[in-house]
């Protein structure tokens, strides 16, 4: 076998080891950018955590972490190696934003820093014994999402769109994606909706997966972000939408 595939393996293999103690990985994922992929990621991880369960929250978007942003989350890493996640709220994150010393510095990284860095994150952090791992995925089909598929067993993506044409194409190109590398497909859940399923029903019917739910369009989501509030701690409808599609998930 070629070196390079050993080399794969011989890594997925350690971070399996090093990841033992958590049960499930789920990455939260699109190929478009800004359908909600953040708002989905930190609100799963805060309704997870209301359930009873142990969650840790990974910002898998390297170069644009949002994910401290969306949570007014301050904290750094120490100097220790391996990397402890940051504790916030009861949820164990990992974020590069962690690195910055101001949140708008530009981290300008190509493609294999990229990967390092998320393999980094799973090879040499300790999240210690977790029920869930939530990733949140940047945008597009190409480092990011490859380098978690290589690396980790996932139990599989749970794809957002809005209800629109374009982004539900690209939640299917997400999906296409995860299928050709044997990941599954755990649902789709549509953001920014009226109710009623529409881009998420065209993505659930071509992938022959489940409508996982839909997140009603409100101005509370990009409210609650901005004073660094998550909208399942505060809005109760918006905390029924999220309930009912993690029991779907978890059920
Ligand atoms: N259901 C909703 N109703 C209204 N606004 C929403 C809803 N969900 C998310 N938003 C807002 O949409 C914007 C984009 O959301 P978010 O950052 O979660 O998207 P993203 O897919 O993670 O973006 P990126 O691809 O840049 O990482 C934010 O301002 C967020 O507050
Ligand atoms: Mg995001």
């Amino acid at each position: 076998m070629h070196p390079s595939i050993l080399q794969v393996i011989e890594q997925k293999k350690n971070i399996r080891q090093k990841l033992c103690g958590i049960k499930h990985r789920i990455g939260i994922y699109s190929a478009k950018g800004g359908v909600g992929k953040t708002t989905v990621a930190v609100n799963t991880a805060y309704t997870l955590k209301r359930m009873g369960f142990k969650v840790g929250l990974l910002d898998a978007d390297i170069d644009c972490p949002n994910v401290t942003l969306f949570l007014g989350v301050e904290g750094r890493f120490s100097d220790e190696y391996p990397l402890k996640p940051v504790e916030h709220d009861g949820i164990k994150i990992l974020s590069t934003a962690m690195f910055l010393d101001e949140a708008s510095k530009p981290i300008v990284w190509r493609g294999p820093l990229i990967g390092k860095m998320i393999r980094e994150f799973l090879e040499n952090a300790e999240w210690g014994e977790l029920d869930y791992l939530i990733i949140d995925l940047s945008p597009g089909t190409s480092d990011a999402p490859l380098s978690l598929i290589q690396l980790l067993d996932l139990d599989g993506f749970v794809l957002v769109t809005t209800p629109d044409r374009v982004a539900a194409v690209n939640a299917l190109r997400s999906g296409l994606m995860a299928k050709r590398l044997n990941t599954a497909v755990l649902g789709v859940v549509e953001t920014m909706s009226d109710g009623t399923p529409k881009g998420s029903a065209t993505v659930a019917q071509e992938l022959k997966c489940d409508v996982l739910g839909t997140i009603k369009f409100s101005r509370k989501f990009s409210e609650f972000a901005d004073a660094g509030k998550v909208p399942v701690d505060e809005d109760d409808e918006i905390r029924q939408e999220f309930i009912s599609i993690l029991k779907r998930i978890t059920g």
